[in-house]
């Protein structure tokens, strides 16, 4: 069993991870618990208190980092969304807003919020990269999980181009971009 210690706390990723494999139909789709640990280790890195994920599922990545946010003492808020109806809302986390739609849609929605954090577990399209990147705060964090283009390749490059960030970080099937 993995136990994370940040700031005083002995954080047990394992248990959201188990908990959520266990509600999901397709334990394929959720993120590996290796790349969970990381995004928690990005979230308690960067403190983001607006979080919007595309790529709901069971809400595996969603939980994680609504107890890392809890664990660094930030009051922070998570919108995420998908069309599949897979995710349950665990009482802990009241932080974690759920969208039961496509990522177009769901950024009408969320229009006018500000960005600090997106994790993107889903398909992005050209047109959402461009919205949400308007979106971001100064010095937002983008984190993508295993996206990759039709050819299998990884997609970094071309989202470089349309939203003008950088890579710097990268841990399993997960990379972390910076815009400035
Ligand atoms: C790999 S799973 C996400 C796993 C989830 N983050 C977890 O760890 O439990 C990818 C999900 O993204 C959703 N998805 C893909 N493209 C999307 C989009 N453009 N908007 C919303 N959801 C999308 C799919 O329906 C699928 O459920």
């Amino acid at each position: 069993m993995h136990f994370c210690g940040y700031g005083g706390f002995k954080v047990n990723i394992d248990e959201i991870w188990y908990r959520a494999r266990a509600g999901s139909a397709k334990t394929s789709k959720i993120a590996s618990l290796d790349d969970c640990y990381f995004l928690y280790k990005v979230i308690s890195k960067f403190k983001p208190e607006v979080i919007v994920e595309i790529g709901t599922w069971v809400g595996t990545t969603a939980y994680v980092m609504a107890q890392a946010l809890l664990d660094s003492g930030v009051e922070g808020k998570i919108y995420t969304c998908d069309k599949h109806k897979e995710f349950t809302y665990w009482e802990e986390y009241p932080n974690i807003k759920y969208y039961n739609m496509w990522s177009g849609d769901f950024i009408k929605k969320i229009k006018g919020i500000k960005i600090d954090f997106l994790f993107a577990d889903g398909r992005l399209f050209k047109s959402d990269c461009k919205k949400l990147y308007k979106m971001f705060r100064n010095k937002a964090v983008f984190m993508t999980h295993d996206i990759y283009d039709r050819k299998g390749k990884n997609n970094f490059q071309r989202m470089e181009k349309v939203m003008d960030i950088e890579i710097v970080e990268s841990g399993g099937e997960a990379s972390v971009l910076i815009y400035e």
